[in-house]
């Protein structure tokens, strides 16, 4: 059976085009077959707490097994959030262009999941690469909007886009490397740029619907 873990990044409600985008593509994949399940985390919308200094000094106890119990509260809701990304074999994950990058509740969860000894493993003896990613055998898709235009590859603003980058980048550490983006880029520009940019978003979306 297929879940998908469903991360909702935008502070908008109704009036987020990336979690509208993002509804869509979920209510197509479900369709699709019958035991399909997705799990929605909202991370725009609610606070994910930053990390804290209790939260690094937990998470990088040299001995896990002999962490306290304020230490074990401290990870508690990371703990969660990492028992949720490995319950789906799924990721889709929607979020807006925010200054160049992310939301900061997308951040925020990033950090709450990306975690020693869970999500990856880091061992400073290992010849080569010190880091083995944890979370394998999965694919993610990012669906994003954007305010402007041209942050695709090879596009005007590219080399400011890093949000793409960025999600590629933290995702494939922990072992997520199949990752497809679908962009929605004009949303502050409106009119005919908009729509077309949003039309062929969807129709990437409901191509993807059977493969993913
Ligand atoms: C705080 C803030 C920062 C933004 N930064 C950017 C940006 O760096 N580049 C851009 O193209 N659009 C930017 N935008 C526009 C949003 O990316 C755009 O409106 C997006 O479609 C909103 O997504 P949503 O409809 O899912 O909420 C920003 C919007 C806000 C509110």
């Amino acid at each position: 059976m297929s879940t998908i873990l469903s991360i909702q990044g935008s502070p908008r409600g109704e009036r987020s085009h990336s979690r509208r985008l993002q509804e869509a593509f979920l209510r197509a994949w479900q369709a699709r077959q019958e035991g399909r399940q997705v799990v929605r985390r909202e991370v725009g919308r609610v606070g994910i707490p930053a990390v804290t200094e209790g939260w690094i000094a937990a998470a990088f106890h040299p001995e896990p097994e002999a962490r306290s119990e304020v230490m074990k509260a401290d990870l508690a809701l990371s703990d969660l959030l990492v028992d949720e990304l490995f319950a789906a074999d799924r990721l889709v994950l929607s979020a807006p262009m925010y200054n160049f990058g992310v939301p900061s509740g997308v951040k925020a969860w990033i950090d709450q999941i990306v975690r020693i000894g869970r999500t990856f493993a880091f061992d400073p003896a290992r010849q080569g690469n010190p880091y083995t990613p944890l979370v394998t055998g999965r694919k993610a898709l990012i669906i994003t909007t954007r305010g402007d235009h041209g942050y695709g590859p090879g596009g005007a603003n590219a080399h400011m886009n890093h949000a793409d980058a960025y999600l590629r980048a933290v995702l494939g550490y922990i072992g997520i490397t199949e990752v497809t983006v679908v962009a929605v880029e004009n949303d502050e520009f409106g009119g005919e740029a908009f729509a077309q940019s949003y039309q062929r978003a969807e129709r990437s979306l409901a191509d993807l619907v059977e493969s993913f």
